[in-house]
């Protein structure tokens, strides 16, 4: 292991890596010297570009496709990643959806939708790969919250409740797997500038701006090293903790 590629000879898997977030948390731990499975739902293209770059760089990556709300293809999804780079050491649960509804008028579908992808996708993915993180070395399990599962938010009664689940989740799993030396942890994003936040009215946005202490949304690339920390040599002795990396923000 090297200080440039502290990640060197591990592999990371990341859901919903084609796009967003999980695009630069691939191409992040892909440059600390990871092999990295880009899963991705439907954006082959996405997926595929995000390979492309990161081999450009001489680094390793393959695009897999699952719906992680589907037990049996997250399980399919996870041999085909062994049968490439063997077991995983690295597992960033980062896909994640929203459908807003005042919760008054929010439909059981909705509801369902993101509890499905959002925690239960999280769950099954995680015991797809928990053999291989506990047995790894440098196990780490890396969830993605966010500041509205630690403060909630109008309109996403089932978002916040699924970040927040994810939050206890997280906390639950770090105590089984600290005995084999594994690491459990979430990063807790502020508003980001993804095709997600691009949902969101200018209006409703310009009024969310005003709450950040920096000013501005965060891009991808103010989440992905944090990630990529919690993945590394460094960071082995924090476990069960939420990183909130929202500009100063007060939701
Ligand atoms: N953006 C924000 O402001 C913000 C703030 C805090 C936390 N977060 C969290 O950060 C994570 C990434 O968000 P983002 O803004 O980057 O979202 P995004 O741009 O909408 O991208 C979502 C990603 O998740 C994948 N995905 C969605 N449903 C999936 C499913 N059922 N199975 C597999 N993959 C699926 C998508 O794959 P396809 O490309 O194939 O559709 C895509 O790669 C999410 O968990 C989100 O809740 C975001």
């Amino acid at each position: 292991m090297s200080i440039e590629q502290p990640l060197a000879g591990t592999t990371c898997v990341v859901t919903g890596g084609s796009r967003g977030i999980g695009a630069a948390i691939a191409r992040d731990l892909a440059g600390a010297g990871a092999d990295v499975a880009v899963n991705y739902k439907s954006s082959l293209e996405s997926a595929e570009s995000t390979v492309e770059d990161i081999q450009h760089r001489g680094q390793s990556a393959i695009p897999v496709q699952a719906n992680i709300a589907k037990r049996d293809e997250v399980f399919r999804m996870a041999d085909e990643i062994r049968d490439e780079y063997g077991a995983i050491d690295v597992l960033v649960n980062n896909a994640g959806i929203t459908h807003d509804q005042r919760f008054d008028r929010m439909t059981e579908a909705a509801w369902e939708n993101v509890l499905e992808v959002n925690l239960t996708g999280a769950f099954h993915c995680t015991q797809a790969f928990t053999e291989d993180l506990i047995g790894s070395d440098q196990g780490r399990l890396i969830n993605i919250s966010s500041i509205v599962g630690e403060r909630g938010n109008y309109g996403q009664a089932n978002y916040a409740a699924t970040k927040a689940g994810l939050i206890g989740f997280t906390k639950s799993v770090a105590k089984e797997f600290g005995r084999y030396g594994t690491t459990a942890n979430c990063v807790a994003p502020g508003f980001t500038m993804t095709d997600m936040l691009k949902q969101v009215d200018e209006d409703i946005r310009e009024k969310i701006c005003e709450k950040i202490t920096l000013g501005r949304f965060a891009e991808v690339e103010d989440i992905a090293p944090v990630v990529t920390f919690l993945a590394s040599p460094g960071s082995g002795y924090i476990t069960g903790e939420v990183i909130s990396v929202n500009g100063g923000m007060s939701l």
